[in-house]
């Protein structure tokens, strides 16, 4: 019997959106529920072998993802086709519009709660939505609390206006990822030295950068001197979309630098603690170009090896800036130990980074030094818009040409103790 489950839900599933265990999915009933092992799910398994009608096309339909040749399933409260609510919106603790479903299946939270923390456990009763049988929480992408007001919350940030959904294609829309931040330097004569490293805007005050893009080494004779935001195309002082000529951009911002925060642990031509804060002269207001981006909760766990990622710029690195138009490129998260296999030669990965591309046509040269490797948040949260993460740094890597390479960013979770010890009030 157990061989003939899995025999028909491997043979007729084939190209279904491949999740991994434990992963939030949506059953062919449109109910929330978890991707787990077939054998794991006593719904469907159970259904099957007392030959429920209509169970083997719903377990079917139900795949999921693989682990091996074992297939995954969306495990939801039911085996058989039928009309069920869609669960209710709600709102999270920490602002992320979300649906609210039963505890159990909410992994996110009742994992966070089996450590018996006490802010999971906060947090957890914060997101209390109902009851139904069980206990309904508002179930988003976060099991912790934000620690900080100095950074916005997640109606606030990670938003972007007009994009809705990621378009294929290297080169962004005007107004996508508008958190992303040119550096601009100086020669020690005073003469412009151009665009060599890009941060992200994470709140009204404080860019997010790499410290190599700050701190730089005496043989390059230029020093950061401005930030510039709401950039997309450099080239052209009013930056209109190429299909719609009457949607532009607002102008973009040129502003001098208050304070730079270089982490105490950097070390020049070291990659370790590759991260730093910029304070701008003022306070910046939001616009469609111009927005914050979400950071991670401190104790986001590590992005999962092949998990879908993105970075985006002009290509600017310390030596030069290569494109006149933002341009994005989409990555794989690539496994720690592939990377310390390929990246021996200048000391590997550890915690305190994350490793990804590498493959043929991830060419990071696409992104900036300094800027954000990002999520989105649609993988975790299928209810809502895309809202968008930043989970690195980009760091160093061998740069650009060189395939089969992963570059190296800074894990930002880990450094998020540091950052929000960093800000000061606006
Ligand atoms: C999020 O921040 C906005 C703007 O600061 C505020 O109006 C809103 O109440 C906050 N929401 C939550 C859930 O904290
Ligand atoms: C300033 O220095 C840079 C690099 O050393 C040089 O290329 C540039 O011509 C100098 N500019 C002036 C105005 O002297
Ligand atoms: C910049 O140029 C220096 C010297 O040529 C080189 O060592 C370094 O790797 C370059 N950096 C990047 C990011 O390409």
């Amino acid at each position: 019997m157990y061989t003939k489950v899995v025999y028909f839900l491997t043979s007729f599933c084939l190209s279904v959106l491949a999740l991994d265990i434990g992963d939030t999915c949506i059953t062919p009933n449109g109910e929330v529920a978890n991707c787990i092992q077939h054998t794991e799910c006593h719904v469907i398994k159970n259904a099957i072998l007392s030959r429920v009608e209509g169970a083997k096309p719903f377990a079917q339909k139900s795949k999921c993802g693989n682990i091996g040749k074992s297939p995954l399933v969306c495990c939801g409260t039911t085996a058989k086709f039928m009309t069920i609510a869609p669960p209710k919106k709600c709102t999270t603790p920490n602002g992320e519009s979300a649906s609210c479903v039963p505890l159990s299946s909410c992994k996110l939270i009742s994992d966070a709660l089996e450590t018996h923390d006490n802010d999971a456990e906060k947090f957890a009763k914060e997101s209390h939505c109902g009851h139904e049988r069980e206990q309904l929480v508002c179930c988003g992408s976060e099991a912790y609390p934000l620690r900080t007001n100095l950074l916005p919350n997640r109606t606030v940030c990670g938003e972007q206006t007009g994009v809705v959904r990621i378009m294929g294609g290297e080169e962004t829309k005007i107004l996508e990822f508008p958190w992303m931040a040119l550096l601009m330097y100086n020669f020690h004569n005073g003469s412009h030295a151009g665009f060599r490293c890009g941060g992200s805007v994470i709140n009204n005050r404080y860019v997010l950068t790499a410290a190599h893009c700050v701190s730089i080494s005496e043989n390059l004779p230029i020093y950061l001197n401005k930030v510039r935001l709401g950039e997309w195309k450099i080239s052209t002082v009013e930056d209109c979309d190429e299909e719609f000529p009457s949607n532009c951009a607002d102008p973009v911002i040129d502003l001098n630098i208050e304070e730079k925060i270089v982490h105490p642990q950097y070390k020049l031509g070291e990659g370790k603690n590759d991260i730093a804060l910029l304070r701008l002269e003022r306070n910046i207001e939001y616009t469609n170009s111009i927005r914050p981006i979400c950071l991670p909760v401190g104790e986001s766990p590590d992005p999962r090896s092949r998990s879908e990622m993105y970075v985006a710029g002009w290509g600017a690195t310390e030596n030069s800036s290569s494109s006149d138009v933002k341009l994005k490129l989409k990555l794989q998260i690539a496994s720690r130990s592939y990377c310390n296999e390929r990246l021996n030669s200048i000391g590997g990965v550890d915690f305190t980074q994350i490793c990804a591309g590498g493959k043929r046509g991830e060419d990071s040269c696409k992104g900036d030094s300094g800027g954000p490797l990002m999520r989105s948040s649609t993988s975790e949260n299928l209810n809502a818009n895309p809202k968008w993460f930043q989970e690195g740094i980009v760091s160093r890597g061998i740069h650009c040409g060189i395939r089969g390479v992963p570059g190296i960013y800074a894990r930002v979770a880990y450094y998020m103790h540091w950052i929000i010890d960093n800000l000061r009030s606006f």
